[in-house]
């Protein structure tokens, strides 16, 4: 069973990813069950990181739409159209997308009324979309670049550790 150890207070934020990504290269240790992956993700970054109100992952499928995977916080919409509100923007765009303030971004997708600021991040794999991952914050400005890099550091291994092909319709 892989120890996973909590962040020392008072640590910055970049040693606090460098925690995240030795506890989730643990738990991707000996397995690639994707979804599994993902989900344990999801639990990770809510457990660890601060201010957050939802994490979690969109599907590409069909070939149209992005569809809601493993997450945590409350209920979200479950189906996203390539190219629409944050997370169809950055799927399509293949980058990361990190927004302020929720209600500057046209056409941003209400799930939760709380949701103030926003970071989406591609999951990409040899140039093609599989999916975003989705962190929603109630404080204003809560992302910035050390989170852009951080994620897409973590976004990364997980794509790379995991067997997320019988899960998804690459775009
Ligand atoms: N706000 C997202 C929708 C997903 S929820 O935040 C969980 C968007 O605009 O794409």
């Amino acid at each position: 069973m892989a120890q996973v150890s909590h962040s020392t207070p008072g640590s910055s934020k970049q040693d606090q990813y460098q925690e995240i990504r030795t506890a989730l290269r643990a738990l991707l240790e000996g397995e690639r069950d994707g979804l599994a992956h993902c989900a344990n993700t999801a639990a990770l970054l809510y457990e660890r990181l601060a201010d957050l109100n939802w994490v979690g992952f969109y599907f590409a499928r069909s070939n149209t739409d992005l569809v809601l995977g493993p997450f945590q916080g409350k209920v979200a919409c479950v189906r996203i159209p390539w190219g629409r509100g944050v997370c169809g923007t950055a799927a399509e765009r293949r980058t990361t997308l990190v927004v302020p303030d929720v209600h500057e971004f046209p056409g941003h997708i209400a799930c939760d009324a709380a949701s103030r600021s926003e970071i989406v991040v591609p999951l990409l794999s040899a140039g093609r979309v599989l999916g975003v991952l989705d962190l929603d914050s109630p404080r204003a400005a809560r992302f910035d670049e050390v989170d852009a890099h951080g994620l897409n550091a973590i976004a990364e291994l997980l794509v790379a550790h995991s067997d997320l092909g019988r899960y998804v319709d690459p775009l």
